[in-house]
C-alpha cells in the first residue's frame, strides 16, 4: 500500500512537470500560455483593461523616489486600474507599490515598473552614440548589463532603451541616444544592448524596449516630433533593420513612436505594430506607447477625440497605453458599442501577463525590491571601472597635428580652459537616470588627480556654453599665456541633446569659438576636446586647432577618461557613428547614400552639389585618428564570384607603422553596381576591431555570403540580385582600398 501510495506521488509530480508517459512533453511556452491563460480566465473587462494602463509616478516627468505613495494612486492599484508605472524608483519605494498590488488589489497582479534608463542608472556611462563610437558591441553589451544591475536592485523591471533610431540628421537632438546613421551598427548595438539588459532574464538585469517604432529619426528638418515620411523601401532597409535585430535578440518589448510614415502615425499603425512586427517577425512581447503617443493623433487629425484614438490604436495592435489615458477611460465603452473586440484586449493582455511571468514576478511580486540589494549594487567600484573602460574607448580623436598628443607628462603647466573644463554636471549628457554630478569628476579634477606634483593645473572657464558674454575672455587669455598647452574644452550643454532639443545650427553655442579664436592669439598649442551628443560643424577649430578630440558626454568618469586618453594611458580607438558636416546647410549628409544621375563633380556645374561647399563632409562616418598610425595593403579576394552557396573571403594587410601599440576598426563596405532599384555608393557589411603592437601587421579577414547582399528590391522581396559588387576596405568610410567581385545565379 504504501509503495503504491508513493508510486502514484511519483506519477502526480512527474504529471504535474509534463514528465508522465502518455502525454507529450509541454514546452516551456505552452505552460507559460497556460499560466497566463488561467490568469486571463479570472479576469473582468475592467480587469484586462487595467493592464492595459501606464502611468507615470508623481507629476509630471522624472524619476520620483521616496515619496510617499498619495491616496489617488493607492486607490487606482486598489482597484487595478494600472499595470505599469513608469519613474516610480528604489527598491522600498516599488515594494510600497508593489504591496498594494498583491495585496489589496483584487486579482493581485503584480505591477511592472518601467524607467528611462537610457546609459546608466546611477553610475552613468557615455552616452549612446558616445558608447557606439566604441565600434565594439561587447563594450555596448556589458555597458547595459552594470545599468540593468543597478537599475533592478532598485526595483525597476524594464528600461525604454534601447533607442535603435537611425538618425541622418544631427540637428535632431535624438540622435545622441541612438547608434547613428548606418543600419548594420544600428543593428548590431541593438541587439549587444538587448543582450546586456535582459540576458538570462533574472532579478540582477531587466527588460529591453526598443523605441521608437519606427521612422522616428526621420523627422523632417531634424525638428523632434515633426513628419517623417520615406519609401517603405527606405523604411525596410534603413530604418527598420535595428528593429529586427532587437526583436531576434528577444527584445520582450517595443515603445510606438510619435511621428507619423506618410500619412500614418506610427500608434495607429496596424501595418507596422501587427503586420510587420508580429506576422512578419514573430514577435511575442508587447509594445507601449510613447508618452501619450496616442492621445496625440488627435493632433496629428488622425482621431477625432481620446476615444477614436484609443479604438485605432488597440485595434492597430498596440497593448500598453502610456499616459494618454485613453485605454482606460475609453475601452469600456468601445467594447460595449462593439468597436474594439474583446479578444483584441485579450490578446494585448495576454502579452503584458506573459513578460510580468517571464520577469517572475507572479513567482515572488517583490524579488526586485530588496534594500540590502539597492545598497550592495549601486555604483561599485567594479561599475564605475567599467564607465571609465567605457569612457576612453567611446572617445574619437579627430584631429592631432605634430602630434601634439600624447599630452608630455614633462609639461610645467597646462591651462584647462572652456565652459566645459570644470563643469560636474554637464559631462553626464542627457537622460541621466538617478545620475548625481557630485559623482563626476570633471577635466580640471581629472588632470589634477593625473600629473604629478611638478605639473599645475590651471582653470578659466572662459565663457558660459550658450551666452553672449565674453567678460571671461582676458581671464582665460591670461592662464593660457603662463601654460605650456592649452586643453580646451568645448561643447554643448547636456539640455541641447536628447528629447525636444533639435538645433538649426550646428556651430558650438555661443561665444565659444571666439574663445578659441581669442586663445590661439596667444601663439599656444591648444587642445579640444569636445563634450556634445551630435555632430558639429567645427571648421575653423578643424583649421586652426593642434588637436581635437571628440569625448562625447562621457558620464561620470568624464575627468579620468579625457585625461587617460590625453596623456596616452589609453590610445584612442573610437570612430564616428555619424558624419561630421561642414555646415548645417549639407544636412542631410550621410555615407550611404545614393549616386544620383549627376553624382557630385566641382568641375562639371550640372551635377549634384552645392556652390559654396566642397562634397565631402569635414569628418565621414567610420573616421577616428590613433596615437600611431595604420597602413592597409593587398586587399585580395578569395575568388571574383560568390554564388548563393558560396562565400567570399576579403582579405587585407593592416600594419602599425606608428610609434605607440594601437587599436584600428577595420571596415568593410560593399557597393552593389546595378540593381533592379538603385542602391546605396557604399553599405557598412562588417567591421573588426584589431589591436596592433608598433611594428605589428595582421591579415584580416572578412566573410562575405549572399545573404549580406540583400535589400528590398523592386519587388518589393528581400533578396539579392546576381550582378557585380564592389568590395572596400579601409579604416573609415571614404579611406579605403577596394576590389570586385561577381555575384552570381
Ligand atoms: C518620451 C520619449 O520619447 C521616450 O523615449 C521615453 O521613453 C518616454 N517619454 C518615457 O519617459
Amino acid at each position: 500500500m504504501k509503495k503504491l501510495a508513493s508510486f502514484l506521488f511519483v506519477l502526480i509530480i512527474l504529471s504535474l512537470f509534463g514528465f508522465s508517459s502518455n502525454t507529450p512533453k509541454k514546452s516551456e511556452d505552452e505552460t507559460l500560455s497556460e499560466r497566463v491563460d488561467s490568469v486571463l480566465s479570472l479576469m473582468s473587462l475592467e480587469d484586462k483593461i487595467g493592464q492595459l494602463n501606464q502611468l507615470s509616478f508623481g507629476i509630471g516627468w522624472g524619476p520620483t523616489i521616496k515619496v510617499a505613495v498619495p491616496d489617488e494612486y493607492k486607490e487606482l492599484i486598489r482597484q487595478g486600474k494600472v499595470g505599469s508605472f513608469l519613474n516610480a524608483v528604489g527598491a522600498e519605494f516599488t515594494y510600497e507599490l508593489q504591496k498594494i498590488a498583491v495585496n489589496e488589489s483584487n486579482l493581485k497582479i503584480p505591477l511592472i515598473f518601467g524607467l528611462d534608463v537610457i546609459h546608466g542608472f546611477k553610475t552613468i556611462f557615455p552616452v549612446p552614440i558616445g558608447e557606439v563610437a566604441t565600434w565594439q558591441p561587447e563594450i555596448v553589451e556589458m555597458s547595459a548589463h552594470y545599468q540593468a544591475l543597478e537599475a533592478a536592485s532598485a526595483g525597476i523591471h524594464w528600461t525604454f532603451s534601447p533607442m535603435v533610431d537611425i538618425a541622418r540628421d544631427p540637428r535632431w537632438g535624438r540622435i545622441m541616444e541612438g547608434s547613428g546613421e548606418d543600419p548594420y551598427l544600428g543593428s548590431l548595438m541593438a541587439a549587444a544592448r538587448v543582450r546586456g539588459y535582459q540576458e538570462n532574464l533574472s532579478d540582477l538585469n531587466i527588460i529591453a524596449c526598443a523605441k521608437h517604432y519606427a521612422g522616428y529619426g526621420g523627422a523632417e528638418g531634424g525638428r523632434d516630433y515633426n513628419t517623417v515620411d520615406f519609401s517603405e523601401r527606405t523604411l525596410r532597409d534603413v530604418y527598420l533593420p535595428p528593429f529586427k535585430s532587437a526583436v531576434d535578440a528577444g527584445a520582450l518589448t517595443l515603445m510606438a513612436s510619435f511621428n507619423e510614415i506618410g500619412g500614418i502615425p506610427s500608434s495607429g499603425s496596424k501595418y507596422l505594430l501587427t503586420d510587420i512586427l508580429r506576422d512578419e517577425w514573430g514577435f511575442k512581447g508587447f509594445v507601449v506607447s510613447d508618452w501619450g503617443s496616442i492621445g496625440e493623433m488627435i493632433y496629428h487629425g488622425f482621431a477625432s477625440d481620446l476615444k477614436h484614438a484609443g479604438q485605432i490604436s488597440l485595434n492597430a495592435g498596440l497593448d500598453m497605453d502610456m499616459e494618454s489615458r485613453a485605454y482606460i477611460t475609453h475601452l469600456k465603452e468601445l467594447v460595449d458599442e462593439g468597436k474594439v473586440d474583446e479578444d483584441v484586449i485579450d490578446e494585448s493582455v495576454k502579452r503584458i501577463l506573459r513578460v510580468k511571468f517571464l520577469l517572475g514576478l507572479f513567482d515572488d511580486p517583490f524579488r526586485y525590491c530588496k534594500k540590502e540589494r539597492e545598497q550592495k549594487n549601486i555604483m561599485t567600484e567594479e561599475i564605475k571601472i567599467a564607465a571609465l573602460e567605457v569612457a576612453r574607448r567611446s572617445m574619437v580623436l579627430l584631429k592631432n597635428e605634430k602630434n601634439i598628443l600624447p599630452l608630455k607628462k614633462t609639461y610645467k603647466k597646462i591651462a584647462v580652459i572652456g565652459p566645459l573644463a570644470n563643469s560636474e554636471t554637464h559631462p553626464l549628457g542627457g537622460w541621466s537616470a538617478m545620475g548625481d554630478s557630485a559623482d563626476v569628476t570633471t577635466v580640471v579634477e581629472g588632470f589634477k588627480k593625473y600629473v604629478d606634483k611638478k605639473t599645475e593645473i590651471l582653470y578659466s572657464e572662459g565663457c558660459k556654453i550658450d551666452d553672449n558674454s565674453t567678460k571671461g575672455f582676458s581671464d582665460a587669455a591670461k592662464v593660457a599665456k603662463k601654460a605650456d598647452v592649452i586643453v580646451l574644452c568645448l561643447g554643448e550643454g547636456r539640455d541641447m541633446s536628447g528629447e525636444a532639443w533639435s538645433r538649426s545650427s550646428l556651430d558650438l553655442p555661443g561665444k565659444q569659438e571666439d574663445l578659441a579664436k581669442e586663445l590661439y592669439k596667444t601663439g599656444k598649442p591648444i587642445v579640444v576636446v569636445l563634450m556634445n551628443g551630435r555632430p558639429l560643424s567645427i571648421n575653423w577649430l578643424n583649421e586652426n586647432v593642434h588637436a581635437i578630440l571628440e569625448a562625447w558626454f562621457p558620464g561620470v568618469t568624464a575627468g579620468d577618461a579625457i585625461a587617460k586618453v590625453l596623456f596616452g594611458d589609453y590610445n584612442p580607438s573610437g570612430k564616428l557613428p555619424a558624419t561630421f558636416p561642414r555646415t548645417v546647410g549639407q544636412v542631410p549628409i550621410y555615407y550611404n547614400h545614393k549616386n544620383t544621375g549627376r553624382p557630385g563633380d566641382l568641375k562639371n556645374h550640372y551635377t549634384s552639389k552645392y556652390l559654396d561647399l566642397p562634397l565631402t563632409p569635414l569628418y565621414p562616418f567610420g573616421y577616428g585618428l590613433s596615437y600611431t598610425t595604420f597602413n592597409f595593403d593587398n586587399i585580395k579576394l578569395s575568388s571574383n564570384k560568390l554564388s548563393n552557396e558560396d562565400s567570399l573571403i576579403v582579405s587585407v594587410t593592416v600594419k602599425n607603422t606608428g610609434n605607440y601599440d594601437g587599436e584600428e576598426v577595420v571596415q568593410l563596405y560593399v557597393q552593389d553596381l546595378v540593381g533592379s532599384v538603385t542602391r546605396p555608393v557604399k553599405e557598412l557589411k562588417g567591421f573588426k576591431k584589431i589591436m596592433l603592437k608598433r611594428g605589428e601587421e595582421k591579415t584580416v579577414q572578412f566573410t562575405i555570403h549572399e545573404k549580406d547582399l540583400r535589400f528590398t528590391a523592386a519587388d518589393m522581396k528581400f533578396k539579392s540580385e546576381p550582378g557585380m559588387f564592389k568590395v572596400f576596405v579601409g579604416n573609415n568610410s571614404v579611406d579605403v582600398l577596394d576590389s570586385q567581385f561577381e555575384l552570381t545565379e
